[in-house]
């Protein structure tokens, strides 16, 4: 057991930005700090998916390179509203059968995407050998602007490791009472149990029908938060409810692709430009993704 710890310290120590620089052919990219963002909610079916798949896609529209990896163990939806069908996951990786770049899938709307499937489950059962093999794959994802992680919802998902490690953890809620009720569950478990105080927590209103909607239920979140968990959290912004996002998901086809002018397509857009503008000095890039992401599991 001493021995397993031993190693995992070393493998935290170790420099994964060679695998970065090395992938990319380029060594002055191991100082390309990519930014991960974690997009989670205490309910299901508040819109994580919707938000995540259609945020990535308005990331690419700016000429960022996105990877978007569906963490989402109970249902794989990602691959529903891409119209993909995946051959490989992140298990073949875990399993070692494959590297990180035989399972990345290019897809038609400009991002990169990366299946889940029960992959993030067995992590918490590997040998330090086998972590040490999945953080080289995974830190070849370093080349990439952003990588958006859409999570599994509330405390029984096997990702909040990867919420732990994240540089930016987006909480989706709705304005249903339960929705908020949770999204604070979600965020009590995050800042006491999951991380430490310098997570870096937005708050995302999914459904609502007014500008001033979404600002109150996201005071209304933010104020018991700071209350009763001393935690600061930011209102990233809103999007409202509109038909279109059903219809895209029957479709199979992303809004903000065949609907671009909608409401729910013009609010990620702002959501996207005003994340654009915040400061990302405090971004840690793959490398401290995975040392974060590791020193979890020697806990
Ligand atoms: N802004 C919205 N307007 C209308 N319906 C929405 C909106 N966001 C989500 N939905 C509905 O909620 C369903 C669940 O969304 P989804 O993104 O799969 O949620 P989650 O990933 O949180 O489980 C969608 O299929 C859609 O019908
Ligand atoms: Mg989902």
């Amino acid at each position: 057991m001493e021995e397993q710890a031993d190693d995992l310290r070393e493998l935290m120590n170790s420099d994964f930005s060679d695998a970065i620089s090395t992938e990319s052919g380029n060594a002055a990219d191991s100082n390309h700090k990519t930014r991960i963002i974690a997009i989670t909610s205490g309910k299901g079916g508040v819109g994580k998916t919707n938000v995540a798949v259609n945020m990535a896609i308005a990331y690419a529209q700016l000429g960022k390179k996105v990877i978007l990896i569906d963490g989402d163990l109970g249902m794989a939806n990602v691959n529903v509203l891409l119209n993909v069908v995946p051959q490989f996951n992140l298990m073949h990786v875990i399993n070692k059968k494959k590297t990180m770049k035989e399972i990345i899938l290019d897809t038609e709307f400009g991002i990169k995407f990366i299946a889940g499937a029960n992959g993030f489950s067995k992590i918490a059962n590997l040998s330090v050998e086998e972590l040490g093999y999945f953080a080289k794959q995974f830190s070849t994802l370093g080349n990439a602007d952003i990588i958006i992680i859409d999570t599994g919802a509330g405390i029984a998902n096997n990702v909040l490791q990867f919420v732990a490690a994240a540089d930016e953890v987006y909480v989706v809620t709705t304005p249903e009472p339960t929705a908020i009720t949770d999204a604070y569950g979600i965020i009590k478990i995050i800042t006491t149990e999951i991380v430490d105080r310098s997570v870096n927590l937005k708050l995302l209103v999914n459904r609502v029908h007014s500008a001033d909607e979404g600002k109150r239920i996201s005071d209304r979140i933010i104020t018991i938060v700071g209350q009763f968990l001393g935690y600061k959290v930011d209102y990233i912004g809103f999007v409202y409810d509109d038909p279109v996002v059903q219809a895209s998901v029957i479709r199979q086809k992303p809004f903000i692709v065949v609907n671009p002018t909608a409401k729910p397509s013009v609010c990620l857009k702002h959501i996207v430009g005003r994340i654009e503008k915040t400061d990302t000095s405090g971004n840690d890039g793959v490398s401290n993704f995975l040392k974060k992401f590791l020193s979890k599991k020697s806990k």
